[in-house]
């Protein structure tokens, strides 16, 4: 392998599961009735209506298990295959990144695939689609919440700095499908750039994000990045015989 791509690190947000057919969250299509993500992802509208959130949830998860992972999916897994240190991060938490392959994610955001007793912390992964009851309750009888972050929860403090150190160490970031609106995930491109790594940005339109990006490719992540991975391969900068 070549030496500048010794440690390549990929932030994933929305867009890369676009043409999956899984709904962006700022983008038109990303309300559920009338109520916007934001209204619905917090601790609050949790306690307020439970019931509500689960049956948000259990149309997102239903939706999803109806989508296939793509070609931008697939292209990371074989990434994370051919690169000797790869680190996938997503903010994304609908799992299509294993479902294509991808054996290492640093999920930021949790996972709507698993669901957490709200008495013990228990932590269980159910692909029950639709729900049998909801809200769903453990065993012990206490809610069962998604095993997501909401707004205004903090990440999980492992997964988030095992993605701080590696964006740090990185010489390469490629940053796909995200509006970079939401913190602390829309900090990593920044810090990398900050330390020396390029930073190459996939997306269908430019974002904040774009000022700390070497290269902006526009375009659907599905057709554009595996061209450039393809590309890369072909040039010789990269071999996968290593
Ligand atoms: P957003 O919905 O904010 O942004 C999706 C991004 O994908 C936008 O910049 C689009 O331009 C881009 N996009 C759309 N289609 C694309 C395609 N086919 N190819 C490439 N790019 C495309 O989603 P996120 O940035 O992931 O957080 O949102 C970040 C967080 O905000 C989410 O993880 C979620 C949300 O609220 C929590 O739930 C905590």
């Amino acid at each position: 392998m070549s030496e500048e791509l010794a440690e390549v690190v990929v932030l994933t947000g929305a867009g890369i599961s676009a043409e999956s057919g899984v709904p962006t969250f700022r983008g038109a299509a990303g309300l559920w009735r009338t109520y916007r993500p934001e209204d619905l992802a917090t601790l609050d509208a949790f306690r307020r209506d439970p019931t509500l959130v689960w049956e948000w949830y259990d149309w997102r998860r239903g939706l999803i298990a109806r989508c296939a992972p793509n070609a931008a999916h697939r292209t990371l897994a074989e990434m994370e295959q051919t690169i000797e240190n790869f680190v996938l991060i997503t903010q994304n938490v609908d799992g299509l990144h294993q479902r294509a392959g991808s054996r290492h994610v640093l999920e930021l955001h949790g996972n709507l695939w698993r669901m957490r007793c709200t008495m013990e912390g228990i932590v269980v992964e159910d692909y029950r689609v639709p729900l049998p009851s909801i809200p769903p309750r453990c065993e012990c009888g206490a809610l069962m919440r998604p095993d997501v972050v909401w707004f205004g929860e903090s990440l999980p403090a492992e997964v988030m700095s095992a993605a701080y150190a590696a964006v740090q160490r990185c010489r390469l970031m490629l940053v796909v499908g995200t509006s970079g609106v939401v913190y602390p995930a829309a900090a990593l491109p920044q810090l990398a750039h900050q330390c020396g790594a390029y930073v190459v940005e996939f997306n269908v339109e430019r974002t904040p994000l774009s000022l700390y990006a070497d290269e902006v490719i526009l375009g659907p992540a599905a057709v554009e990045l595996p061209r450039w991975w393809a590309a890369l391969i072909s040039s010789g900068k990269f071999s996968t015989a290593s």
